[in-house]
């Protein structure tokens, strides 16, 4: 990497060179942007990702991949992609779905809200669009789940419109192009970065240049030892210029997030036990789990699992062996389960009793399916 070249660093913190003029004629506003264009869409030619929602035009296949793509690695979605359109080939097939069965092909890929809107809004396009998903921003931001990202992702890649989308890889890309040195978590820089992706879009190519700066993002100009010298638009990249690419995009601070402890019963009767389903709004919202409460680590676990369940359910319990700690870290906080046999009486009227060979049926959240696997492998099932 050329770490001498001197490049002038056209916006900096205080965006003193921002244009105001959003409607402007784009090549005059964004510097380069018809190199840019032209270089990136030659490179995407010899080099786009075979990926599998790249092989059909179908808005629902499009707006599926997109929707699982949030916050998840390509590699992580192709077989949750692949399993989704096999189970829900259309929107009418979803739409009828129940959602416990959409949770249940969702399982494993987190994030459950986005399985939800995607069944909910499968729902309003039947009933507002005759099945069909809208080709117009202000209708496609109207449904749960979409929101102005995956809404210029769809009308860009299926219907070729001119329009911008911006992501973690689209964000990466031109704040490093610009040298653009804000956060781009913060309104202002994303403001400025959904701007400049809205001037680069060219007209008549929008499906084949965003997918080219996806791609760029994902291959090329990655967060961590990013490919430079490979990079089609290195000769125009600001950042590159500056000798340290790495430094864009600036990052957040690295929040500590918290550690919560719960304790969990896995209380059992005649091969059965009680499980109990999360409210559908929230986290890992209509998923099945066991029970389970937080905790404070000087508590007494097993005192406090027996009031617990006394309190919820009505019922008295031996607490019995453990059946193990189990850990999650999710995007706010980390999770860490103590969970335990518990020896029951089937008098409740909340919950559900559920055989241990059907629990694979119901969807379950990463760490409660860790729980179920134990139990179904451990030969302490057999004991009540
Ligand atoms: N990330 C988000 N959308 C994508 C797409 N359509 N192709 C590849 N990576 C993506």
């Amino acid at each position: 990497m050329n770490k001498n070249r001197s490049v002038p660093i056209y916006w900096g913190r205080n965006h003193a060179k921002i244009p105001s003029a959003i409607n402007a004629d784009a090549t005059s506003i964004i510097p380069e942007t018809t190199k840019i264009r032209t270089k990136l869409l030659r490179w995407f030619k010899r080099n786009e990702r075979d990926l599998p929602w790249r092989k059909t035009k179908d808005p629902y296949a499009i707006w599926v991949s997109e929707i699982m793509l949030q916050q998840t690695q390509v590699a992580t979605v192709i077989p949750y992609y692949e399993k989704f359109l096999k189970t829900f080939p259309t929107i009418q097939s979803l739409a009828q779905a129940h959602l416990s069965k959409v949770l249940k092909v969702w399982e494993g890929l987190g994030y459950y809200s986005r399985a939800r809107n995607l069944h909910q809004a499968s729902r309003l396009i039947e009933k507002r669009f005759k099945g069909k998903i809208p080709d117009n921003l202000k209708d496609l931001l109207d449904l749960p789940g979409i929101g102005r990202y995956t809404a210029g992702a769809i009308l860009s890649i299926v219907f070729n419109k001119t329009v911008a989308i911006l992501d973690g890889n689209v964000k990466r890309v031109l704040s490093r192009l610009y040298a653009i040195s804000g956060n781009p978590a913060i309104s202002k820089t994303e403001d400025l970065l959904w701007h400049i992706s809205e001037s680069l879009v060219p007209k008549g190519r929008a499906s084949l240049f965003n997918q080219a700066i996806m791609d760029l993002g994902a291959m090329i100009c990655t967060p961590k030892d990013p490919q430079c010298p490979k990079c089609p638009l290195i000769d125009l990249c600001k950042a590159y210029g500056s000798g340290k690419p790495e430094r864009f995009p600036s990052k957040a601070m690295n929040k500590k997030i918290p550690h919560i402890e719960s304790v969990a019963a896995v209380i059992r009767k005649d091969r059965k036990v009680l499980l109990r389903q999360r409210p559908l709004r929230g986290l890992l919202g209509g998923l099945w789990e066991f029970p389970n409460w937080k905790i404070h680590r000087e508590e007494r676990l097993r005192l406090r699992l027996r009031k617990h369940i006394k309190d919820e359910f009505g019922m008295n319990v031996k607490v019995k062996e453990s059946v193990g700690t189990f850990q999650q870290i999710y995007s706010h906080f980390k999770l860490t389960l103590f969970a335990f046999y518990c020896d029951g009486v089937k008098t409740n009227k909340k919950g559900r009793w559920v055989p241990i060979p059907r629990l694979r049926l119901l969807p379950m959240s990463r760490i409660d399916r860790k729980i179920a696997d134990t139990i179904q492998e451990s030969p302490l099932q057999n004991k009540s």
